[in-house]
């Protein structure tokens, strides 16, 4: 069973980051910042919450759907930034958008978390037939989570929020999830304790850096690896399962981290770069809203249209990675 992509939003924070204010704090130029990441500029949430970023997002997405809001079964939010431990951003809103039907949970999966929740949804929607439409919703504030003294991983994030309304259809659909958990310690932020003493005055040794409170840590040069590696190979993994190749795809929306590792992938598929949908330049990683924040403006600009065939890409924390090939 596949899905139908009925209706999506996004939702970016007004204010701009260019790489020139970070030269304000950090040692670092626009064009290093350019030539290794191929970022110009981010948004950046100042007192926007996660969930609101979410909530507008969402909006916008039920809106374009032309769907009922009491009609929704099921809210899944993927963050890695959420504002809360408890509650989870999903309920917050559920009530929000008047999703008042729907069972609603947080999803974390980091920057594939909208791989892993469009097909957590789909199986949903395939087994529990009282849940008609899905709504979807990606958002980051990774601004409120980095270390600023950090150059090699400051200059890298940026905030913002993308949702979709998906019900199920019998469409082309393959997908692939997977996690290697060996390089947990790759990528982490810790989770903010009210009492950090009880942690520091421990002997306990957890094998993961030690970064204050809840600071993002990111081991560059391997992550990249990892990502190189694992974007061609989870792309064709999904695309066997269906007998497909890359000449069966429209567009590919990969994760948003770095232009020079999308480049590397499309030279390893050996697919053209014009295939591949890119947005990192004005609004830099936000994790888990990258893909569907790239969709969106695919959609918007008139390059995606209905029928064709899309290869959504995810790699990031944990280390996880997923693939779902679609129609739109
Ligand atoms: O969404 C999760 C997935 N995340 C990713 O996919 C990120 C993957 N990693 C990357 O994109 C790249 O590894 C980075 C962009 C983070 C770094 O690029 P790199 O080409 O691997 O640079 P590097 O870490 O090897 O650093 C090269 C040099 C170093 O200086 P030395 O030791 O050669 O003197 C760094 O200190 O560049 C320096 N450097 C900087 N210089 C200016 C690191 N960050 C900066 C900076 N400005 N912002």
């Amino acid at each position: 069973m596949g899905i139908n992509i009925l209706g999506m939003g996004k939702y970016l924070p007004e204010q701009k980051f260019t790489n020139d204010d970070f030269a304000r704090f950090v040692e670092t130029n626009d064009e290093w910042i350019r030539t290794r990441t191929g970022i110009a500029e981010r948004r950046m949430a100042g007192w926007e919450p996660t969930w609101y970023m979410g909530k507008q997002a969402a909006l916008q997405a039920i809106e374009k759907a032309g769907v009922s809001p009491d009609k929704i079964g099921l809210v899944i939010f993927c963050t890695a930034t959420a504002d809360f431990h408890t509650p989870s951003m999903a309920s917050i809103v559920q009530y929000e958008t008047g999703a008042v039907n729907a069972s609603a949970f947080d999803l974390n999966a980091a920057c594939t978390g909208f791989v892993y929740a469009v097909d957590t949804a789909r199986r949903f929607l395939e087994t529990d037939s009282e849940c008609r439409y899905a709504l979807v919703v990606a958002a980051e504030s990774l601004s409120h989570f980095l270390d600023f003294s950090d150059r090699g991983s400051c200059i890298l994030f940026g905030d913002g929020a993308a949702a979709a309304v998906i019900e199920k259809s019998d469409k082309l659909y393959s997908s692939v999830l997977g996690s290697d958990g060996s390089g947990a310690g790759l990528l982490c932020a810790r989770a903010l304790q009210t009492a950090p003493e009880v942690a520091v005055e421990s002997d306990f040794e957890d094998g993961f850096p030690d970064k204050p409170l809840h600071k993002l840590y990111q081991n560059g040069k391997e992550v990249y690896k990892f990502a190189v590696s694992i974007l061609p190979k989870s792309f064709k993994k999904a695309a066997e399962k269906v007998g497909m190749t890359k000449e069966d795809i429209d567009w590919f929306i990969p994760h948003q981290a770095n232009v020079r590792i999308i480049e590397t992938a499309a030279k390893k598929l050996g697919a053209p770069m014009d295939k591949f949908i890119v947005t990192l330049d004005k609004y830099g990683n936000t994790s888990s809203a990258s893909i569907p924040i790239a969709m969106c403006e695919a959609i918007d600009s008139g390059k995606l249209k209905k029928g064709q065939k899309i290869a959504l890409i995810g790699f990031g924390a944990g280390l996880t990675y997923g693939s779902i090939i679609t129609e739109f």
